[in-house]
């Protein structure tokens, strides 16, 4: 396994299959690449089949763990399936997707080798899903859960962004996952970084201080310092979906079909704790490693052969730093600036562009 200089190893890829997307999210950073594009035709740019799975043996070389395919959508993806066949058997297979493609595709995914799936999903109601998303598949995102849950992926995490918008709706994601079997919440903090509008932003500890009130206990995950807040429903029995309920008609006893619920708060915004304990890269849509996802003055094309893909991960890891704490620094003020250590590559930080095709 690398090891970055600041003693980080990498243990999981985070793979970009593409930039398309059918949805439209206020408040994507696009894998902290700005602006999705549409539902387009496959691009020009985007990384073969072939080029993934040679990425993907390069990592398993070097001990990496875990993959999540993510986009974009990685579902607009007619190979998915292949990859996650072609995906090192050492490595674990996961994906971040809006869901809207998983009924009619979750099985044969499974069937591939993928172990499991965030579904984003940040509303209860189809007309403020609306409003965050740009699209009007509310249903198709509940059925895509469903199908992942039919086909044997519980526990379902659900990403759901927290911010202004959707702050009001932390309640109820809440029962959601506690009176549903088989489904998680992962609650995202928003990130201004990439995705702009600042004034988002909402206090996160505010969450967390609600959750603490609201959970029936707490465990701290001890590697990450992150907590899982165990949550009841406050209605009664947790109801078994009927995708939920065993073949034998018994209580599951797996985590993912307890009779609570479990959420966990992801709060990367000015958290040095967060970025120490970050490891993993990540892999553009378009052949570009990326050291973090806030920055893009780092990235490095993973080229043609394998003895290219080498070099480029090693440079990447070699290259890597933490964004809060080191590439950010914290002021008397309790303000984050940039670290004058890194002028050289601020001096040439070039945003990140498109190459279009069209
Ligand atoms: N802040 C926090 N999370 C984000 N995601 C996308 N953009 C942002 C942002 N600005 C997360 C969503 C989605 C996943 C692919 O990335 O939770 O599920």
């Amino acid at each position: 396994m690398l090891e970055d200089g600041f003693g980080r190893e990498v243990t999981g890829v985070r793979v970009s299959l593409t930039d398309r997307c059918n949805f439209d999210c206020v408040y994507c950073h696009n894998e902290g690449l700005g602006d999705t594009r549409g539902p387009l035709d496959p691009q020009d740019d985007e990384l073969s089949t072939d080029r993934v799975v040679a990425f993907l043996e390069v990592c398993a070389e070097y001990g990496v763990e875990a993959v999540k395919f993510t986009g974009g959508e990685p579902m607009l993806r007619d190979d998915l399936e292949e990859l996650v066949r072609r995906t090192p058997d050492a490595m674990e297979v996961s994906m971040t997707t809006n869901g809207t493609f998983l009924p009619g595709r979750a099985a044969g995914l499974v069937d591939a080798g993928l172990e499991r799936v965030n579904v984003s999903q940040d509303a209860l109601d189809a007309e403020d899903f609306a409003a965050l998303t740009n699209s009007g598949a509310y249903e198709r995102v509940l059925e895509g859960v469903e199908a992942a849950l039919d086909a044997g992926l519980a526990p379902v995490k659900l990403n759901m962004v927290v911010f202004e918008p959707t702050a009001g709706y932390v309640p109820r994601m809440v029962d959601h996952v506690a009176e549903n079997r088989g489904l998680q919440l992962q609650l995202i903090e928003y990130m201004p970084e990439l995705a702009g509008h600042p004034e988002w932003a909402i206090d996160i500890q505010r969450v967390h201080d609600w959750l603490a009130d609201r959970a029936d206990h707490v465990e701290t995950r001890e590697m990450h310092d992150r907590k899982r807040y165990f949550v009841r429903s406050e209605t009664g029995e947790a109801t078994p979906g009927t995708a939920m309920a065993a073949a034998d008609g018994g209580v599951r006893t797996d985590p993912g079909a307890s009779d609570v619920g479990m959420v966990e708060i992801v709060d990367p915004v000015g958290n040095a704790e967060f970025c120490a304990n970050c490891h993993r890269v990540r892999l553009t849509h378009d052949g570009y490693l990326k050291g973090c996802l806030n920055r893009n003055d780092d990235l490095v094309d993973i080229g043609e052969t394998k003895a290219q893909m080498r070099a480029a991960f090693e440079k990447t890891v070699d290259e890597r730093v933490p964004y809060y704490g080191e590439y950010m620094v914290e002021d008397e003020d309790g303000d984050w600036t940039f670290n004058e250590a890194y002028q050289d590559s601020e001096g040439d930080r070039t945003p990140y562009e498109y190459s279009t095709d069209d």
